[in-house]
């Protein structure tokens, strides 16, 4: 299976680290992204989120351009905020995380619902730039499709469709807009799974990590279901 279109995954990352002005949207506002659930910080080892975080500490380093972050229920955002700013920016109070949590651009507004909230987001972001969707499964497609059909580089968690169909008709589409379209599956390669997974990826499977270099400790529990996923 593939998902890589013309430009090889090195050309681009090389264009990404030479070029700081790289937008990143985050879809998704939930445990992976933010760390808040129902309310609160996630009662799990993704307290402080792992998405945001990473991105937060790669515009830091001048890696990326404008952040922004698309839900579906905007009345969340006060609360992800102040979860944001309490988690990451108070702990790490030398970094510049509190200005890119007050800067994070937010879809949709404040106060307001909307689960097309991802389409205004998307006309945001300029061809090249990048949006990282983790969002529920049945979702992936969609949100995908509208990326890639703008010119925008796609990294989606596993798992990434739910059809074969739907898996070509995203790698097709990757192909005829020149754009990566890359599944992040962390669990494959982490330290703590290493001994679990199969000793070779797939043929033309493609790891693809952007720089999520926050490794997951995933606690035992999340293990216990591994074969399922
Ligand atoms: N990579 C991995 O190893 C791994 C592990 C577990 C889960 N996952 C995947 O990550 C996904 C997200 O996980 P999570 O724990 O953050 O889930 P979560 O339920 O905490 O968050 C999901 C978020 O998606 C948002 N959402 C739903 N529909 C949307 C839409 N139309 N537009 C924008 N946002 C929308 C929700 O508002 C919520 O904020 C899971 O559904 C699964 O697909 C990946």
């Amino acid at each position: 299976m593939r998902l890589v279109s013309k430009i090889s995954a090195e050309d681009s990352l090389q264009q990404t680290m030479s070029d700081e002005s790289v937008n990143v949207l985050m879809i998704g506002t939930g445990e992976y992204t933010t760390g808040f659930v129902n309310g609160r910080a996630a009662d799990s080892d993704k307290s402080c989120g792992v998405v945001a975080l990473t991105l937060m500490d790669l515009k830091r380093r001048k890696k990326t351009g404008r952040l922004s972050l698309c839900g579906v229920n905007g009345t969340k955002f006060p609360g992800i905020r102040q979860h944001l700013l309490d988690a990451i920016a108070k702990k790490y109070p030398a970094s510049c995380f509190e200005e890119s949590i007050k800067g994070l651009h937010t879809f949709p507004a404040d106060g307001e619902v909307n689960e097309k909230a991802y389409v205004h987001a998307l006309s945001t972001l300029n061809k090249g730039d990048a949006a990282i969707i983790f969002t529920p499964d049945d979702t992936h497609f969609e949100i995908a499709l509208q990326a890639i059909r703008r010119g925008v580089h796609v990294l989606i968690t596993k798992p990434v469709v739910k059809t074969l169909a739907h898996h070509a008709e995203l790698a097709a589409e990757a192909e005829k807009h020149n754009v990566l379209c890359c599944v992040e599956v962390h669990k494959r390669v982490g330290s703590h799974v290493r001994g679990c997974a199969r000793p070779n990826p797939c043929p033309g499977s493609l790891f693809f990590l952007a720089g999520l270099h926050v490794s997951a400790q995933a606690p035992a529990r999340d293990l216990q279901g591994l074969g399922r996923r």
